[in-house]
């Protein structure tokens, strides 16, 4: 079944009210292709600044906290990013499993937040290049999905997004042969947790995703979409991402 793209963008720590104005490309990329789903992803700063210069546009966060309130210095609610507008929410994205120590057990707890406040969570799952030398890529990927994809996710609720942690940020991307069996695996997984829906749930693939590989990669079997970090901070690099999932829709 081929599921509608979404091409996400996840800006890390970059961007500024200045940059913006890229958002107004972005969108009319967005208007332009309505086969596709976009969604633009900012520092929690410039959330609220992004939904009122595009409201039509959805907008996303990188991080939310597993609770709705409480002493949690420096965290950020799913109740409050629903405040100010932002509709998704990435959650275990690799550099914060890496730098903030987060669990699967913490991710599902985001991830279950996210759901239950009405918003769309991106659960990101990913093998380091130690592991795929190891031959154990796929065995960490499925117990990363076991312990991070809330049971009650739904294809309208939950994405998952696969970035080898290798391929983030390096220019290096998986071959298509190894993007299609991690997807097929993923896929295959996610029926096991969730059952039916799990063949609705949009599997993104992330890492290195740029204007010259996306049309291949988006065109893989159960590449359901892309989540662009690098290429996704410039209307020039992101808009081509948007037609290239438009291309491979086709
Ligand atoms: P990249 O980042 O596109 O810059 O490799 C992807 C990501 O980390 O989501």
């Amino acid at each position: 079944m081929a599921l509608r793209k979404l091409v996400a963008g996840n800006w890390k720590m970059n961007g500024s009210l200045a940059s913006l104005v890229e958002l107004d490309l972005i969108l009319a990329a967005a208007q332009a292709h309505p086969s596709v789903d976009v969604a633009v992803c900012p520092p929690f700063t410039l959330i609220a600044p992004a939904v009122a210069r595009v409201p039509a546009l959805a907008v996303g966060a990188q991080d939310c906290h597993g609770q709705s309130k409480g002493a949690h210095t420096g965290c950020v609610s799913t109740a409050m990013l629903v405040e100010v507008g932002a509709r998704l929410v990435i959650v275990g994205h690799s550099e914060r499993r890496a730098d903030q120590h987060e669990t699967d057990a913490e991710v599902q707890a985001k991830a279950a937040a996210a759901i239950s406040a009405g918003m769309v969570a991106i659960v990101c799952v990913g093998e380091t290049e130690a592991d795929r030398d190891a031959g154990r890529a796929m065995a960490v990927v499925e117990s990363q999905l076991d312990g991070s994809i809330p049971r009650d996710g739904t294809g309208a609720t939950l994405v998952v997004a696969y970035e080898p942690v290798w391929a983030i940020g390096t220019g290096r991307t998986p071959s298509t042969g190894d993007v299609a069996d991690m997807h097929a695996a993923i896929r295959a997984r996610l029926a096991g947790l969730i059952g039916g829906e799990g063949a609705r749930v949009r599997i993104l693939y992330g890492g290195s995703v740029k204007p010259d590989n996306a049309r291949e990669l988006l065109a893989v079997a159960d590449v359901d979409g892309a989540l662009v970090g690098g290429a996704s901070l410039t209307a020039a690099q992101f808009v081509p991402i948007i037609e290239g999932a438009v291309a491979a829709s086709g």
